[in-house]
């Protein structure tokens, strides 16, 4: 089973440590390991090599963090240093520009065998029962060895709109919603049989493309037509996409591209203590914590200071007399919010590129 790891993102709710060029996937939040390694880690035990999908200038902050890990080769699938001779046996294929997840899964699975079995996750997700992780993905392969698409349901416990929603018939699934309106996510929370999508999917590379092919024919099109002009250097290990054909592949996401309109998809319950850590709020849930609910931070001084979340490692940051804050200090930005609101964080980012 490969691993398709997307690493294409760039995670504005997380500014300013998530950046253009230092998109949050990359940035080292828990004992100095990024959601990335911890990606890699994880996926190395269930998964017998990497496929790594990430913009190209991204490239070298993939590779020197894999390289970090010190990972036995072995356990890498493919080795690190290899000059592959096929493009199975690449472990990076590179875009351009994003044209996000359909495409970008869409051409690692033309670039493998059909009957390969893949697991896509995204780069920039915590899982922290890898018990419970190693048997729901044991469950998905056998289901993907049948033929299907197959999701990981999370149990949802409010009505997020920044997630997909499967509806759920006991393994199979009726329908999939991608990022509801609030109402709706509501009444989906009353139903009982929904469970928020985790973003990993499991299936063959030949069914997930035949799907592609099937509900989105442009998209598969202009992933072919990419893919058979894609360029591979000698003594690479990596496939790149050529700027031209990227920009004529239609932009969309497999949720609504493929998940929402195939009859073969499937789910399995994941109760793998999961989080898409999708703000500083659900940041501050998963980072260490002192006696006084400050997260652990050496430059951090608390005078009468609880619940705070103060992330940066240059300045010393003092507060006194603050309760239930975010502070994030990147050197040359400041954040400064109160908890709860931290969702609004992207439309600091949007007033920005407003102002560039
Ligand atoms: N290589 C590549 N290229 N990766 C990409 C691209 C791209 O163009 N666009 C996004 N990605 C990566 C992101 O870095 C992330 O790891 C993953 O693909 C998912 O993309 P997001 O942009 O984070 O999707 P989302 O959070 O809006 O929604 C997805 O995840 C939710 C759970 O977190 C959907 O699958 C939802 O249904 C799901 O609930
Ligand atoms: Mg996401």
């Amino acid at each position: 089973m490969t691993n398709i790891i997307l690493c294409g993102g760039s995670g504005t709710r997380l500014w300013p440590i998530s950046r253009t060029l230092m998109p949050k996937q990359f940035v080292k939040l828990f004992n100095d390991k990024s959601l990335f390694q911890l990606t890699v880690e994880r996926n190395s035990k269930v998964c017998d090599s990497q496929f790594i999908v990430s913009n190209a200038e991204q490239y070298f902050l993939a590779r020197d963090q894999l390289e970090e890990l010190k990972i036995p080769d072995a356990h890498l699938g493919k080795g690190l240093g290899i000059q592959p001779e096929n493009d199975k046996d690449c472990r990076y294929l590179l875009e351009p520009v994003g044209r996000n997840t359909a495409p970008a899964i869409a051409l690692a699975c033309m670039a493998l065998d059909e009957e390969e079995i893949v697991l896509v996750t995204p780069s920039d997700h915590l899982i922290k029962n890898e018990k419970a992780y190693k048997e729901v993905i044991a469950k998905a392969k056998a289901f993907a060895e049948d033929n299907s698409l197959v999701t990981f349901g999370i149990q949802p416990t409010f009505a997020e709109i920044g997630f997909g929603y499967i509806e759920a018939d006991g393994f199979n699934v009726k329908a999939f919603h991608e990022k509801p309106d609030l109402e709706t996510a509501d009444s989906y929370l009353k139903a009982g049989n929904y469970y928020w999508n985790s973003g990993m999917f499991c299936f063959k590379a030949g069914v997930f493309l035949e799907e592609l092919q099937k509900y989105s024919p442009t998209i598969y099109d202009a992933c072919k037509t990419a893919i058979d002009s894609r360029v591979k250097h000698e003594n690479d290990d990596m496939i790149r996409v050529k700027h031209e054909d990227m920009l004529n592949i239609p932009d969309d996401s497999i949720d609504y591209a493929v998940m929402e309109k195939s009859n073969t998809v499937k789910v399995v319950p994941s109760n793998i203590d999961w989080s898409d850590v999708g703000s500083f709020d659900a940041l501050y849930d998963e980072l260490e914590q002192d006696t006084n609910g400050n997260t652990k931070n050496d430059k951090h001084i608390a005078i009468d200071s609880t619940n705070n979340l103060v992330i940066g490692d240059e300045r010393v940051i003092a507060t006194v007399d603050v309760d239930n804050l975010i502070i994030v200090d990147s050197g040359d930005a400041l954040l400064v919010s109160k908890k709860g609101s931290s969702q609004k964080v992207k439309k600091v980012v949007r007033e920005l590129k407003e102002q560039a």
